[in-house]
């Protein structure tokens, strides 16, 4: 059977990453989170004061990209592949509301952007890969033979990150979360260099009302006829 590239495209907190590891897994295919890379540059710039409430240094940041490595590896307890940032495991610390408040604002870097997807598309060049984000079946794969586009409303969004967060035990509140769901769909949406926008040969999927099963059924029929038309 020939192998594919799946793109999983969506707003934040859409369940992207749930469903991408479930298929990966599945299929035998590599997984990647896509997102976990920009939350890695952010945390570099967080932890070399290039950002914060009230700054943001763009060009200390660009000329620090070259020495910025970012890696997976497969944990084999968890079963899913944590990211490292220059050899450091930051698989916790990139998840956390205050990453997630700057995130956006760093993936509008050009520069960035072109780093990331180099090195994204070189990860998925002998294809059987799973790779989700906001620009995988438009910038990354736009020739991927499988692209979904999940969507949730906001507010369902935003009460599954806070579970997650309260879960992991984070102190946040979910106003504040909903706050940074929407401010982030507001900027990934309208950022001049590759916003997110669904692929026009996408398949969307509403998984508001459906449960993680549904969900990966779903998906996983997408999948089945995709890899019957590709043989
Ligand atoms: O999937 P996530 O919430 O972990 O992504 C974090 C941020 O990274 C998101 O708000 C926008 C950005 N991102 C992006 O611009 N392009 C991608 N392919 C993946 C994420």
């Amino acid at each position: 059977m020939n192998n594919i590239t799946i793109a999983i495209d969506g707003f934040s907190s859409t369940g992207k990453s749930t469903v991408a590891k479930q298929i990966a897994k599945h299929l035998g295919y590599i997984y990647v989170d896509s997102g976990a890379m920009y939350r890695a540059i952010t945390l570099y710039a967080m932890q070399h004061d290039f950002i914060d409430e009230n700054h943001f240094d763009i060009e200390a940041l660009v000329a620090k990209l070259a020495e910025i490595n970012i890696s997976f590896l497969f944990n084999e307890k968890l079963g899913f592949a944590e990211v490292y940032l220059n050899s450091v495991n930051v698989e916790k610390q990139i998840r956390t509301l205050e990453v997630s408040s700057f995130v956006s604002q760093i993936a509008t870097i050009p520069e960035v952007r072109y780093q990331l997807v180099k090195q994204q598309q070189k990860m998925g060049k002998d294809k059987g890969v799973v790779m989700d984000g906001r620009d995988i079946g438009t910038v990354v794969f736009p020739y991927a033979e499988l692209k979904i586009f999940m969507t949730a409303s906001a507010e369902t969004r935003a009460q599954r990150r806070f579970d997650e967060l309260i879960n992991r035990g984070d102190n946040v509140s979910y106003k504040d979360v909903l706050h940074n769901v929407q401010e982030r769909d507001y900027i990934d949406s309208h950022r001049e260099d590759s916003p997110l926008v669904k692929a026009d040969d996408a398949v969307e999927i509403d998984n508001s009302n459906l449960s993680l099963e549904e969900q990966f059924n779903k998906v996983l029929d997408l999948v089945n006829m995709t890899l019957k038309d590709s043989e």
